[in-house]
């Protein structure tokens, strides 16, 4: 079975998280989109100005990142139907998908293989950016390609980046700082994984280990940061410039689903499943979304049972005021992306009159879909990537679905965000898909 709301009030909800049984929250304070759009906290006009940083880059971008050529030097990832897999669901949680199942491929996303790579990159390079023209380096009408130079890597030198993590924004962050030339050091959690320690370290990146969570990671990186001279933070919890790298991911996939032929209005609803961590990506890219096609849109997020930080905090108003471990969880997941106990204080503000609602997932049910996707579709992502996975199949999202749109919803399209993947070694993405295999074979 798939979360069900079985409560009737805030109490019994906090009740089924700290129980860690799977749970779906509808929210009650989602808004007609054009209520909301002329008071955001983050102009959307800023996410134009975003995109077109990006494509001041394309050129630099091209000229280090080689496999970025041919999207000229667009960081950006495909989606994809995948009927098998919509079948796979329908038979296995007997609740029908109407519509058509997509998958966002981010686990393929060029340089850091994950829906942190938009917002981390974007963050770099903006700072890059702004360092340069301050220093009369640069211009906005320059070609960027000169930034590959080394007297450029020698000017990045003199500076330096921080960030706390669990593991995919250290990634991209570390690996973007490095290539520029910055000196670049990341704080990682307790559940980051040894193979993205490792990686990082042979890039050249200072890579420093907590034995805490996240918020703990996050907290020393920006205390140490501030301690030293030139020293600049990304900062997870609170960046608008992240959020708005994630966000660009909106107005590229507009595009996309024009060249696919996918329509998205009144009688054609988008339905978008993000798995969530601190929230700073499912909400950049749903406040993107939301500017894109509206009401239109309607985007569910996906958090591990041990780690509810975002459904916690909308459902009981107290955002960032509130932990998991505040009610006594232990914030330990499989799904290291998103085992983060607080969420950012920024990422649910923003989404909390935009979100449509909140479903948790165990550990287990994450590899049996991880198998299930490996066998189907031939598609291997992380555990954390696959959180959104179980949404199509929730019998309270369509009900949901089902009344706002009856007979309509066979038109709708259902857009899986795959979050991660493409980097994991191929010894540990066996060890992960023979895992949620043996859960399977369990059932039988
Ligand atoms: C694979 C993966 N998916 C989803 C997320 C969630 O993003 P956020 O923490 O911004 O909510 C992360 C975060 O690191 C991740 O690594």
């Amino acid at each position: 079975m798939c979360p069900e709301s079985t409560y009737k009030s805030e109490e019994e909800l906090i009740d089924q998280l700290k129980n860690k049984k799977e749970t779906f929250w509808s929210n009650e304070s989602l808004k007609p989109y054009y209520t909301l759009e002329k008071n955001l906290p983050i102009p959307t006009g800023d996410l134009h100005e975003a995109e077109k940083l990006l494509q001041r880059f394309t050129p630099y971008l091209e000229e280090v990142f080689p496999e970025t050529k041919k999207m000229n030097g667009i960081i950006e990832s495909p989606i994809r139907g995948i009927p098998s897999m919509q079948q796979e669901l329908e038979k296995r949680y007997q609740q029908s998908i109407p519509g058509h199942l997509y998958v966002k491929c981010d686990h393929d996303l060029p340089i850091a293989g994950s829906i942190k790579a938009r917002g981390g990159i974007y963050e770099v390079l903006k700072y890059a950016e702004g360092l340069a023209i301050k220093h009369g380096k640069l211009t906005k009408d320059d070609d960027y390609s000169k930034l590959a130079n080394p007297e450029f890597k020698q000017f990045f030198s003199n500076f330096s980046i921080a960030v706390g993590s669990t593991g995919n924004l250290a990634l991209s962050i570390g690996i973007m700082s490095a290539v520029l030339g910055f000196q670049v050091t990341v704080h990682m959690s307790v559940d980051a994984k040894e193979w993205k320690k490792e990686l990082l370290r042979d890039k050249g990146v200072v890579v420093v280990e907590h034995d805490r969570d996240f918020s703990f990671a996050v907290n020393e990186g920006r205390r140490q940061c501030q301690e030293q001279k030139n020293c600049y933070f990304i900062d997870d919890e609170n960046s608008k410039d992240l959020f708005l790298g994630y966000a660009v991911a909106a107005l590229r996939l507009n595009e996309q689903l024009k060249q696919e032929n996918i329509t998205v209005n009144a009688e054609h609803p988008l339905v978008v499943y993000l798995p969530c961590g601190v929230g700073g990506g499912p909400a950049g890219i749903t406040y993107g979304l939301k500017y894109v096609f509206g009401d239109h849109v309607h985007c569910y997020f996906a958090e591990p049972t041990s780690s509810p930080c975002m459904m916690l905090g909308l459902a009981t108003g107290k955002h960032e005021d509130i932990s998991v471990q505040d009610i006594g969880l232990d914030n330990k997941t499989e799904a290291d992306g998103l085992a983060v106990g607080r969420p950012s204080a920024l990422a649910g503000r923003l989404v909390e009159n935009m979100v449509n609602g909140i479903y948790t997932i165990n550990d287990e049910n994450l590899y049996k879909l991880l198998a299930l996707l490996h066998e189907s579709e031939g598609i291997s992502l992380e555990p954390s990537a696959l959180a959104g996975m179980y949404g199509p199949s929730s019998i309270d999202i369509q009900q949901q679905l089902g009344h706002m749109y009856g007979s309509r919803l066979s038109h709708a399209t259902h857009l899986v965000w795959a979050t991660g993947g493409s980097l994991v070694p191929k010894d540990i993405m066996e060890g992960f898909v023979s895992k949620g295999t043996s859960f399977l074979r369990e059932e039988e």
